[in-house]
């Protein structure tokens, strides 16, 4: 079976729109399909995760989620961000769909028609909470930074920019539902938010990055994933505020698609004093089991902040002992040290990183997608060679990489002979994570913003697609005209300012004769940088 040749023909004849989440893309398709079956077949039959949508109705879903990808795709044009506006806008359409069947069939359940309210905690872009509201839910999203892309949605889509910090403060008595979508350090917290918010707030979360009350999540057992251990804690947190806890997974394009969700609680009203001291002491049971600081630590600025969401702020009133002995108290019900995450992202853009490590890492990365152990480096070189290496076939070590058995993996190998299929000129993030060493992957997080920035930095040498790395091919390059520099002909200010890195260390030299080549072909060739007239990326 060639997945390359239906995924092409399946694109051919029925109109195939791919939207990264419910239909892949036909890279997708031809490039990771094989590799995924072949793990899957391999798999453990022990599932971690629940299997998808099992909450609602999968035919009210469908029908839903095909109904607002067409109402909503537009979306995707004018997307101001720089996030990938196609896994975003149907992400966020697909959890959308989930919620709204979820609602729907509450009220079936409880008799009522009235559309449920929602607060959604570190909503990001809004758009989540937008859909919301468009299909009739009042509600609203609280992030500690907003977004270019707030101002296009127009006024009812009510967001706010705020830094929660989680305390009698940051309590939502109105809401029917609070939502963690991706929420990150919020997370742990929405149960505890929800519980303490009424009795009858319920909550969604969707976990991504493992957070504890106060720092990193550490795991305590390698038996589970983390990600499994993770849900676990959530579940947890749940339970000991009281809430049944139910879990569900999504149909979205993210790694992380668990949900756990908080509908009823275990307890009658008339016991909610005694429970919240459980959930005191639950709290504080977690204290010191986080890893140290927080992610992006902050300074404590809205501790007793004057920026929490609902507007309804205590104190500055009564006598200082006074308000000292509530805060003492009430800091006894929500563990300290939260701190909410900076309100401007650091810009972590490799600038800082120097040189020589960067190219280093360039190389080491380029080397592994061309299948070989060193660099050729020394014998510059135009490639007038037909079979311009870029990026070689998966060999065993490769598949070794992906998880895959031995013998799988020959048999695949033996397969692929055959045709063109399991030829690849990518490797994925991970992949190529998984060989380079642990300091230079720390240094790269901590510098840089990750593997993941520097690639893409390095848009001279890589391209990053869907998670995965090639080596660019600047032939498609000045076909497309896409790539800023391929628009650089001779004429071009930017022209032959920089040195061509295949020139230099590919093994085949540079796809292209120098004429042209927007980079130069040796030092002879290169022109002095001019200060650009306008502000403009450079790439
Ligand atoms: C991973 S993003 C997810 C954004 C959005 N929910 C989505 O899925 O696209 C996490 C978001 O939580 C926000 N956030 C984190 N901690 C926060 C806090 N203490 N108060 C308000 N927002 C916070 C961040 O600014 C960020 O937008
Ligand atoms: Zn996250
Ligand atoms: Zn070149």
């Amino acid at each position: 079976m060639c997945i390359r040749f239906s995924s092409v023909a399946a694109q051919q004849n029925e109109k195939w729109q791919s939207d990264g989440a419910i239909y892949p893309r036909c890279t997708w398709l031809g490039g990771e399909l094989l590799g995924r079956l072949a793990r899957w077949c391999v798999a453990s039959s022990k599932r971690e995760l629940r299997s998808t949508l099992s909450l609602v109705s999968i035919g009210r879903y469908s029908v839903l989620y095909q109904e607002l990808k067409e109402k909503y795709r537009d979306m995707v044009r004018v997307w101001p961000e720089v996030t990938d506006p196609e896994k975003f806008v149907y992400e966020d359409v697909a959890i959308a769909s989930y919620l709204l069947i979820l609602w729907e069939e509450e009220r079936a359940e409880r008799g009522v028609s009235t559309p449920q309210s929602f607060v959604d905690l570190g909503c990001g872009n809004g758009l989540l909470v937008h859909i919301l509201c468009n299909e009739g839910h009042p509600g609203r999203g609280i992030d500690v930074r907003r977004r270019k892309i707030w101002d296009m949605y127009g006024p009812h889509t009510q967001l706010e920019e705020n830094a929660i910090t989680p305390s009698a403060q940051t309590l939502f008595p109105a809401a029917d539902w609070l939502i963690g979508n991706h929420s990150d350090e919020l997370t742990p917290w929405i149960p505890v938010i929800a519980a303490r918010s009424s009795y009858h707030c319920r909550f969604f979360v969707l976990p991504c990055c493992f957070f504890d009350f106060a720092g990193r999540f550490c795991r305590r057992q390698s038996r589970k994933t983390q990600y499994r251990e993770y849900l676990d804690f959530i579940r947890e947190v749940g339970e000991a505020c009281g809430f049944h806890m139910e879990e569900d997974c999504l149909r979205i394009p993210s790694t992380k698609r668990v949900c756990l969700i908080g509908k009823s609680r275990t307890y009658p009203p008339a016991e909610e004093a005694g429970v919240d001291e459980r959930r005191t002491w639950y709290l504080h049971s977690r204290r010191g089991l986080s890893g140290g600081g927080p992610l992006c630590p902050a300074p404590q600025a809205a501790a007793c902040s004057s920026d929490h969401p609902d507007g309804d702020r205590t104190g500055g009133t009564g006598a200082q002992c006074d308000l000292e002995v509530s805060e003492a108290q009430a800091e006894g019900l929500w563990l300290p040290g939260f701190q909410p995450r900076e309100k401007v992202e650091r810009v972590r853009n490799c600038a800082s990183l120097p040189r020589d490590f960067i190219d280093q890492v360039v190389l080491q990365v380029a080397d592994l997608l061309l299948n070989r152990r060193k660099s050729h480096a020394g014998s510059p070189r135009e490639g007038t060679c037909k079979a311009w290496n870029g990026g070689g076939p998966v060999h065993l070590g490769a598949l070794g990489i992906l998880g895959l058995g031995v013998s799988l993996c020959r048999t695949l190998l033996r397969d692929s002979k055959k045709g063109p299929c399991l030829r690849t000129e990518s490797l994925s993030l991970a992949e190529v994570a998984w060989q380079l060493d642990r300091a230079t992957l720390r240094r790269l997080k901590h510098e840089c913003g990750g593997l993941q920035t520097l690639l893409r930095n390095s848009r001279q040498v890589f391209e990053v697609l869907d998670g995965r790395v090639h080596i660019r091919d600047w032939r498609r390059e000045l076909q497309r005209e896409k790539h800023p520099e391929a628009k650089r002909g001779p004429s071009s200010e930017a022209f032959k300012t920089r040195i061509c890195w295949f020139f230099t260390h590919h093994p085949d030299g540079c796809v292209l004769p120098s004429t042209s080549c927007p980079f130069a072909h040796g030092p002879q060739e290169l022109r002095p940088p001019r200060p650009p007239k306008k502000k403009r990326q450079v790439p």
